[in-house]
């Protein structure tokens, strides 16, 4: 018999076979300073892509003043318990009216992480009679809630509506024989390579199958839509979107999450969802501070134009200069090179220490093997002197990679 730490110990997994090499630099970095378009990495300062701050609120002077009044006044324990319990509050209610008002939706509730409060949605939307079906990119946290569902669940590949046709048959079928119903999930934008979710092409199914619509938009809210109430808006079927969720991670520069649906619906996530059943409420600093910031994407639209100035310019030169971004339809800018992962640590060394730009580096497994994906995450407080170096850098990093220079410089790096 083993130990069980054996094969921990033995295997450290496909990125952790690289920690020797990657913490500290590639992964688990330490970004010093405020959040901002410029921050401190290893004592020199880099133009920062990786920050999923789009609206720029994290560091915005009202903002700030906002979560010191509230982390004053309340503390960071307040309330203490879960919602049913004793963590229930006036502004915890008043927030999610305002969330269920803005993006269009009878009710919402509030989730104290995006990741554990998507996970636990969809383990109280589905029975074991009921069947799944998901996009095969879908983020981690969508694959964990699929994991602990107890029925069938099938994958369509990527945002691709005809495999999603197929997988819808086969999943009418499952469901009427276990006299269940069908739940399809999509991301508003998939975060890794900023394609929008085909959510007007899924609403359509719904004429021909029966299922409720599941949108996860993280990266969406805040971005996309009037005033930045999401992909559903963006593509004028918001109504079609049973039950949508964001996080305030990203455009809300802050942490926690919410759902929003139909009251009943939201009724019964209140009083069946075990993530937030069984844990403390969300802090009072947090709620506080997500009123303000959800008043700042209502009436600030400026904010928004702004992102969207620095996400064309950026865009638009990444194109020009031939450089391969995919399919993005989002803010999230990625850069397709081709090289090994020994290579892209040479290289991503490269533009941090000699070029001053530090943006994250995906490699496989994530993608795949022999593709090196640079991602960009332009925010409303970059400007366009930070495009134009951006830019220029990419140029010269593009050819030295072309000419072999980090391929040689790389030939030392070995996993472990
Ligand atoms: C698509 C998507 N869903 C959910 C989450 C999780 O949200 P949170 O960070 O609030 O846990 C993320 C990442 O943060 C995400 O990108």
């Amino acid at each position: 018999m083993k130990d069980l730490f054996d094969r921990i110990i033995q295997n450290k997994g496909p990125l952790g076979k690289w920690a020797d090499q990657a913490e500290g630099y590639f992964v688990f970095p330490k970004l010093e300073g405020p959040i901002s378009n410029r921050m401190q990495f290893k004592g020199k300062e880099v133009i920062t892509w990786s920050v999923n701050d789009y609206l720029g609120l994290a560091n915005h002077p009202e903002v700030r003043e906002v979560d010191a009044a509230a982390a004053a006044e309340y503390g960071s324990a307040y309330p203490m318990g879960a919602r049913m319990m004793s963590g229930h509050t006036e502004l915890h209610e008043q927030l999610e009216n305002e969330l269920a008002e803005f993006v269009n939706k009878e009710a919402a509730y509030l989730l104290n992480f995006g990741y554990q409060g998507i996970l636990s949605t969809i383990d109280t939307l589905v029975s074991k009679n009921d069947v799944i079906v998901y996009d095969v990119d879908a983020h981690a946290c969508i694959i964990d809630g699929v994991r602990l569902h107890m029925g069938k669940r099938f994958t369509y590949k990527h945002n691709d509506i005809e495999s999603l046709e197929k997988n819808l048959i086969r999943a009418t079928k499952v469901a009427a024989q276990t006299d269940g119903g069908i739940l399809v999930i999509s991301e508003g934008v998939f975060g890794m390579r900023g394609e929008q979710g085909r959510l007007k092409e899924i609403a359509a199914l719904k004429s021909k199958y029966n299922f409720r619509f599941l949108v996860d938009d993280a990266h969406g809210f805040g971005t996309l839509g009037k005033n930045g109430a999401g992909a559903g808006f963006e593509q004028g079927i918001q109504d079609d979107i049973d039950v949508y969720f964001a996080t305030f991670a990203k455009s809300m520069a802050s942490t926690g999450a919410f759902i929003a649906a139909d009251r009943e619906i939201i009724n019964f996530l209140k009083y069946n969802m075990r993530s937030q059943m069984f844990a403390k409420s969300l802090q009072m600093v947090l709620v506080k501070g997500a009123l303000k910031r959800l008043d700042m994407l209502r009436n600030r639209p400026e904010i928004k134009a702004k992102l969207w100035e620095n996400v064309n310019a950026l865009q638009t030169g990444l194109k020009d200069r031939g450089f391969d971004i995919g399919s993005t339809q989002s803010c999230v800018t990625p850069v397709y090179l081709k090289g090994s992962i020994p290579e892209a640590m040479v290289l991503v060394r490269d533009l941090r220490e000699n070029f001053g730009i530090f943006c994250s580096i995906v490699v496989y497994p994530v993608i795949p093997k022999g593709l090196i994906l640079l991602r960009l995450i332009p925010t409303a407080s970059h400007n366009l002197e930070d495009v134009a170096i951006t830019l220029d850098a990419f140029s010269s990093i593009r050819e030295r990679l072309e000419q072999g220079v980090y391929q040689r410089q790389s030939e030392t790096i070995q996993a472990v």
